[in-house]
């Protein structure tokens, strides 16, 4: 049995509509055209390729053989040489790079998949080696609107939640959420996703993800990074223009 959380689970990722439109974000924060930039977990490339066509470099750290089988084929498929993009397995809370980096980013909530410290301590401990002088990390979790008190009132539950569902080439796919487990001390929550495609007149269950959802408060999140050592450059609330902790997003760039 393959111990790839995402084995069957990756095939979904790209078509699931609700992801933010970060893009023209993490492209407006490059601080130059030949800027060299790490991805810590770049999945299936959906971030990756299209920084590779505005910066000079892109290096992308997944442990997900099959998300990042799906970004290389996209790779392949888009002619990216190796000298502009990059991606290969590796552990983004403990890994050995041969450069550094002008930005390290992190787009759709990956560090909130971080269960321990020792993790988080991890990752950070990475960052500070791989950044460049003057150089800066962007990091994004999910804000859990109204405090994680009321968040944590809905769930508990085998209850599924409707996420999406999308028409891919005639074929309906749908995700729904069992809001299943949480540790309230550690402020984890443990969501099940159940991946489904519609066959004939019923909904077969496909793949189910089980991920950690760790949630962070607004002062929460900027004080872990504060914790470890680093400044605040700038944050935001989400991609759309929101200020910070009055969005959907809470992103924060920093630096040494
Ligand atoms: C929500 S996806 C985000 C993918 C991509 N950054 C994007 O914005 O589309 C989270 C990714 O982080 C990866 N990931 C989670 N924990 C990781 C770890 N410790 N080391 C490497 N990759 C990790 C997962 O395998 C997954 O592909």
């Amino acid at each position: 049995m393959s111990d790839d959380i995402r084995a069957e689970a990756a095939k979904y990722y790209d078509v699931n509509p609700t992801i933010p439109d970060d893009i023209p974000f993490y492209q407006a924060r490059l601080p130059s055209s030949d800027a060299v930039v790490l991805e810590l977990g770049c999945g299936t490339g959906r971030v990756l390729l299209p920084l590779a066509a505005v910066c000079g470099f892109i290096y992308g750290l997944d442990q997900s053989q099959a998300m990042l089988a799906r970004c290389l084929q996209k790779l392949q498929a888009a002619a990216i040489p190796p000298t502009k993009a990059r991606a290969e397995h590796g552990d983004i809370t403990h890994f050995a790079l041969g450069q550094r980096f002008d930005l390290i980013i992190a787009p759709y909530r990956v560090f909130q998949l971080l269960e321990t410290d020792a993790q988080v301590d991890g990752l950070f401990q990475c960052v500070r080696t791989y950044l460049v002088p003057g150089g800066t990390c962007i990091l994004n979790v999910f804000h859990p609107q109204g405090g994680f008190a009321r968040v944590q009132q809905e769930w508990g539950t085998t209850t599924e939640v409707f996420r999406w569902e999308v028409l891919v080439d005639g074929v309906r796919l749908r995700c729904d959420e069992r809001l299943l487990r949480l540790d309230p001390e550690r402020r984890i929550l443990y969501p099940e996703l159940v991946y489904r495609r519609f066959v004939g007149d019923t909904w077969v269950e496909d793949a189910v993800l089980r991920i950690p959802r760790r949630c962070y408060a607004p002062e929460e999140f900027e004080q872990v990074i504060l914790d470890h050592g680093f400044r605040i450059v700038q944050r935001w609330g989400g991609y759309a223009g929101e200020r910070y902790g009055e969005g959907p997003e809470l992103v924060v760039q920093f630096g040494a």
